[in-house]
């Protein structure tokens, strides 16, 4: 099959590819390197031994995005690219809407004049808002109770999908709601490097550890959970990007349909940091703070529509993730 891969030079894009490539599939990658570099295109290259085609552009840019669909006939889209810091979404919500509402809405509009008309959307369990349990179905609302643009644009973009999946009985789209990814490549290749203070916990960890920033906070010790402090569904990147190939199945039927991508379990932010230690054999110097705005103390995936439905479950552990993370760190130590 032939791909298009937005933001495929990102975190998760480029775990994507490296298993879509594997699999054998031909793969062009759109990104503007806003926030990826193109080192992780040889770094692809590296693990699967296959260079993809790719296209520095912005989906803003709808000349620029209609001339790649002129020249290549695709047979799907996985759609990554996006902004996706919540602080900066904040800061910046025009920012926001405008790259990910308009970058979205010139892609969809490339795919029906290409008559393209298979999409699985990067979307985010940050839809269920903050009035659902703690444990999401798919089935919840969504929408009510985001307290971030950038939340809202992962909401509003899967609403479009369903409006386009209404007007056009042929098109499928798939909405994958990511829980909280984490790790990296067995290799160490390839991973997370946000410019400046990161704002998720895993790339903060990986600045302590690496001795780049003193210690971490854990915002929150008094919540309502096991050991006082949040808890998340920390997933693999990898199992993450094996989602994608599985979910790729279930664009043979049209429609809109959206998955929980976690692995089912919650951990805590301590728990988290105790693993850490524990595998790298190291402290990782961390004190309390107080909790930090807009945080939701627990949320964690069912995630037995994808398995019941695409035959996909998460395999990897939190410890395997650290290991990874690791073995990222020990390869770019001469970069910290
Ligand atoms: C956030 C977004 C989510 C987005 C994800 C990845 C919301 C509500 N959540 O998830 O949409 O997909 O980032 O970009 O919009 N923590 C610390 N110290 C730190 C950093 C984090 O204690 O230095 C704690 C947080 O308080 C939280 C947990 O670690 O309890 C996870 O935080 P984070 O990695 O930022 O992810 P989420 O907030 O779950």
């Amino acid at each position: 099959m032939k791909i298009l891969v937005t933001g495929g030079t990102g975190y998760i894009g480029s775990h994507v590819v490296v298993e879509l490539l594997q699999k054998g599939d031909e793969v062009i990658i759109l990104d503007n390197l806003i926030n990826s570099k193109t080192t992780s295109l040889a770094n692809i290259e590296k693990i699967t031994g296959k260079m993809p085609t790719f296209y520095q552009e912005n989906l803003i840019n709808y000349g620029a995005i209609e001339k790649i669909f002129k020249d290549h006939d695709f047979d799907l889209v996985i759609h990554f690219a996006g902004l996706k810091s919540v602080s900066e979404s904040v800061e910046k919500p025009i920012t926001y809407y405008q790259n990910n509402l308009t970058g979205t809405i010139n892609l969809l509009k490339c795919m029906r004049d290409f008559h393209v008309k298979k999409l699985i959307f990067s979307s985010s369990a940050t839809v269920y808002g903050d009035s659902n349990e703690p444990k999401c179905v798919e089935t919840m609302p969504t929408g009510k109770g985001i307290t971030n643009p950038y939340g809202k644009t992962k909401f509003m973009i899967e609403e479009i999908l369903k409006d386009v999946c209404t007007s056009d009985s042929e098109f499928s789209a798939v909405a994958l709601r990511y829980f909280n990814p984490v790790g990296n490549h067995s290799s160490g290749l390839l991973g997370e490097e946000p410019n400046g203070i990161p704002n998720n916990l895993m790339p903060y960890v990986m600045k302590v550890a690496s001795g780049e920033l003193p210690e971490l906070s854990i915002y929150g010790n008094d919540y309502d959970t096991p050991d006082g402090t949040c808890r998340r569904d920390f997933i693999h990147v990898t199992d993450l990007a094996k989602g994608h190939l599985a979910a790729i199945s279930a664009l043979n039927t049209p429609g809109f349909k959206a998955y929980n991508l976690g692995t089912g379990t919650p951990t805590s932010v301590l728990e988290m940091v105790n693993a850490f230690e524990k595998v790298s054999g190291r402290p990782l110097p961390y004190k309390f703070a107080p909790r930090r705005a807009g945080d939701l103390a627990e949320i964690w995936a069912d995630p037995s529509k994808a398995k019941n439905e695409l035959n996909w479950q998460a395999e990897l552990t939190i410890e395997d993730a650290i290991k990874d993370t690791l073995t990222f760190l020990e390869n770019h130590r001469d970069m910290v």
